[in-house]
């Protein structure tokens, strides 16, 4: 694919590299809640800098992104081109969900006071215009392992192949330099990871556990997620996985983030791992990992937020129907939450 030279709008912080800390907020917008909304948008790169100047070793970051049923709520014109909701995915043993989300705050710094503290004023804004579908904190674990103990992140594109997989340029021109951002939270049944030998996990997911070596291995989770195009170059996102958890009440994810410049290269990756290829009828990984929650996104560049374009004309109108929900409870729960992003079992293995 061709690419134009980077001299197109400013993206939004999506090629920050990992931090110690994350946050991981996904609501949904009220009816009647679009202005807040959009003022909390506009606000939100001067919000930015007021928790993060002070502390510039925090690297303190917020990628925003609105889903496909809000967008034409929020904004008038034109929409992302390959702006859609989730595709809920059934393999024949394991099933993607699609879950509610009209707005991603990916919050990110080397410190978690600072991304608790930016979380904590987003929401202040948006309390009362907005229903909170799902709050993950995630946090660096050891030498950037997931909690199955394995390096995740090692594959990831870097400087300009990150640019070029990640950034919408002239394919799209209206939404150059935004992205497109799938999000997945995982949760680990690790007794049973865990009772599997080191070896077998390694044949699970492609590499060796300690020393992160690739495998030869054409049914893992690294062979799954390799995709090419016709020409056979290598198809890449970028994922900002961060671990979360709570032992005491026995949890243990990944929370899935994936970057790309169209979300049909993570699409991909997600039918091979749910729906399985030649080499595999599934990726192993989901044995022992559950999908709970899943959405898509668009994160539209820093310029289109320092000057969004005009609500449209009967913005709080007409509400569109979603999309695949039925999975998802209806109605919020009693902590004013939509209860979404638990383990239902009934899903598993
Ligand atoms: C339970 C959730 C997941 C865990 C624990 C996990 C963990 C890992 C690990 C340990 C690696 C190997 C090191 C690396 O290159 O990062 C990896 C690679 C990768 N994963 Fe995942 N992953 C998860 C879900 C996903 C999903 C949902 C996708 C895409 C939709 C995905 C896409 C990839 C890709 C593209 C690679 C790199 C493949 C290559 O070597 O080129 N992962 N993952």
């Amino acid at each position: 694919m061709t690419v134009e030279p980077a001299t197109g709008p400013e993206p939004q912080s999506v090629l920050s590299p990992l931090t110690t800390a994350a946050i991981f907020l996904v609501a949904t917008v009220d009816e009647g809640g679009e202005q807040s909304v959009r003022d909390l948008l506009a606000d939100l790169p001067g919000l930015q800098r007021s928790y993060g100047f002070g502390a510039p070793d925090g690297r303190l970051s917020c990628v925003a992104a609105v889903g496909s049923d809000a967008w034409g709520r929020l904004f008038g014109g034109p929409r992302p081109a390959e702006l859609h909701p989730f595709e809920e995915l059934a393999g024949r043993r394991h099933r993607a969900v699609s879950t509610p989300g009209d707005l991603l705050f990916h919050i990110r710094a080397t410190r978690q006071d600072l991304c608790f503290g930016l979380a904590a004023e987003i929401m202040d804004r948006l309390r009362g215009s907005v229903t909170v579908a799902d709050e993950v904190q995630g946090f660096k674990y050891l030498d950037v392992r997931d909690l199955m103990g394995f390096v995740d992140g090692t594959e990831n594109p870097q400087g300009r192949a990150a640019v070029d997989a990640v950034l919408v340029a002239g394919e799209d021109a209206d939404f150059a330099g935004g992205s497109y951002v799938i999000v997945q939270k995982y949760l680990h049944d690790l007794d049973a990871w865990n009772a599997l030998p080191v070896e077998a996990q390694e044949k699970v997911i492609g590499r060796t556990k300690l020393t992160n070596v690739e495998l030869d291995e054409p049914a893992s989770h690294v062979s799954l997620n390799t995709v090419t195009d016709e020409d056979g170059e290598e198809r890449q996102i970028l994922r900002d996985n961060m671990p979360f958890g709570s032992p005491g009440r026995g949890e243990f994810g990944t929370y899935f983030i994936g970057y790309s410049r169209t979300p049909e290269v993570t699409e991909e990756m997600l039918r091979n791992m749910f729906l399985g290829t030649p080499d595999a009828t599934h990726d192993r990984i989901l044995d022992f990992s559950t999908a709970v929650t899943g959405t898509l996104f668009f994160a539209p560049s820093a310029d289109f937020l320092d000057d969004l374009p005009e609500p449209p004309a009967a913005a709080a109108a007409e509400r569109p129907v979603p999309h695949t929900r039925t999975e998802s409870p209806e109605g919020t729960g009693a902590d004013g939450t939509l209860g979404i992003g638990d383990l239902n079992r009934s899903t598993a293995p």
